[in-house]
């Protein structure tokens, strides 16, 4: 007989299986045991009644702890009451791996607690349904850029050079020489499109952020597309587009892990292109009639984001942020080189920032000022110019934020259940 997941029991109706999986609950009435069953793929009730069973067998369902790893023989029956309409009635049972007393009890448990325990946090009914959200996301995401023909294409993680800024940068040690773990892939991803044209990274990148907020990791998954003569409405649209496919995937394949972590999918069903756009300049006048003051040329904090995104129902586009707010490599637009061509599209409902692009500045001398102003140094860019000395094309991509992107779409309050193993201030371990 050959082990199915429970996932497949349904295709299996009255037929004598073989399944295995964890104990993540169960009681006993003297002559019957109910175990909940799990095995990643579905939750299952068996039941093991003293009738149906070797007295041998029977007695092993005593020595069931939670999180115990069983191997069974059992009927699949029909069960209305069953959540998903099965139950399985066990004919044998083996003990796998029999486990010591779990330290994950039904009571609410801190989350410092919880977070020490990250390994086995994850299999709760609640983690569960977060994490398969987070694959359907990344599925949907390569299944998006797939139908348009993007080529994948990995970005280094160890980096001569900082390109958000050099306060955020985890510094190492190349044999001798200082080497920073990856902000963004964007700058390689410029490259590649100058060889392919349609591209984008997605894998980790870090920030030493030294703020402890709802947002912030320090190691965070980034999808990063980058186009050759795309402009800055064809990238807001493109934006739009990636997170209107995500939603949908979400809403199509994720039912039932959405009413696990509950998340109401009215807010979801809302998300389609376009999105509304507005002007930095708006968000200032914006943010002052809620009593903040934010003074020009900069960049939103997160309480300014949470206050701004409030007050949206659904995504939107904040877009031509001035040239003091944002990265060296932003494009200056042609009718106010005060502002660039850069947008941060933001989830609604007080989430905030979840995508931050823009289009490149494609012009040398510009870009060299550009690189003088933020102070950075020249050497370990001078690959970068080589994009503007051979052939420079309008080019404009953005990073869309894996974690913050989750965090909406369950509706989480803070990014780290978002992440399978988060790594925040004060935290690496597990
Ligand atoms: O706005 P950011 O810094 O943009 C870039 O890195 C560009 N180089 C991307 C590009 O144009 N190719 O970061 C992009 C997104 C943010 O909108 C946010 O979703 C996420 O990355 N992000 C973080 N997520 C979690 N923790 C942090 N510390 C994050 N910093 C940025
Ligand atoms: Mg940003």
């Amino acid at each position: 007989m050959t082990r199915l997941w429970l996932s497949e029991l349904s295709a299996h109706l009255g037929e004598e299986v073989e399944v295995a999986g964890w104990v993540y609950n169960y009681r006993s009435s003297g002559k019957i045991y109910f175990l909940q069953l799990r095995d990643g793929t579905a939750r299952l009730q068996a039941v093991c009644a003293a009738d149906d069973v070797a007295a041998d067998v029977f007695a092993r369902c005593g020595e069931i702890t939670l999180e115990t790893s069983v191997r069974l023989k059992a009927l699949v029956r029909a069960d209305d009451r069953a959540p998903g309409g099965l139950e399985l009635q066990v004919h044998d049972l083996e003990i796998i791996g029999r486990a010591e007393e779990y330290p994950l009890q039904k009571k609410d448990h801190g989350v410092d607690f919880l977070l020490d325990r990250r390994h086995l946090w994850l299999r709760s009914t609640r983690q569960e349904a977060i994490l398969k959200i987070r694959s359907t996301v990344e599925t949907a995401i390569a299944r998006f850029f797939e139908a348009r023909e993007f080529l994948r294409v990995d970005a280094p993680l160890l980096t001569p050079t900082s390109v958000e800024g050099t306060t955020t940068l985890f510094e190492t040690d190349y044999f001798g020489e200082p080497a920073y773990l990856s902000q963004s892939g964007q700058l390689y991803m410029e490259a590649a499109a100058a060889a392919l044209g349609k591209v984008y990274c997605a894998g980790p990148t870090f920030r030493a952020e030294k703020s402890k907020t709802r947002r912030h990791v320090m190691e965070f998954w980034m999808v990063e597309p980058e186009v050759a003569f795309l402009d800055h409405d064809g990238n807001i649209s493109l934006a739009e587009d990636l997170v209107t496919a995500i939603v949908r995937a979400v809403l199509e394949e994720r039912a039932a892990e959405l009413e696990t972590v509950e998340r109401g999918v009215a807010a979801l069903e809302r998300v389609t292109s376009p999105f509304p756009r507005i002007s930095y300049d708006e968000v200032r006048k914006l943010l002052a009639k809620k009593g903040f003051d934010l003074p020009y040329g900069e960049d939103l904090g997160g309480d300014e984001q949470t206050a701004l995104a409030e007050e949206f129902d659904r995504p939107f586009a904040v877009e031509k942020f001035p040239l003091a707010a944002k990265a060296f490599y932003m494009k200056r637009c042609g009718d106010n080189p005060e502002l660039t061509y850069s947008f941060d599209l933001f989830a609604p409902e007080g989430y905030g920032e979840i995508i931050g692009g823009s289009c490149r500045e494609d012009d040398l001398p510009r870009l060299l000022e550009n690189i003088n102003a933020h102070g950075l140094p020249l050497g370990p860019l001078e690959w970068y110019l080589d994009l503007r000395r051979y052939g420079a094309v309008p080019t404009a991509g953005f990073g869309l934020g894996l974690g913050r992107t989750i965090m909406w779409i369950c509706g989480l309050r803070h990014i780290r259940e978002a992440i399978p193993f988060p790594r925040m201030l004060n935290r690496f371990y597990p």
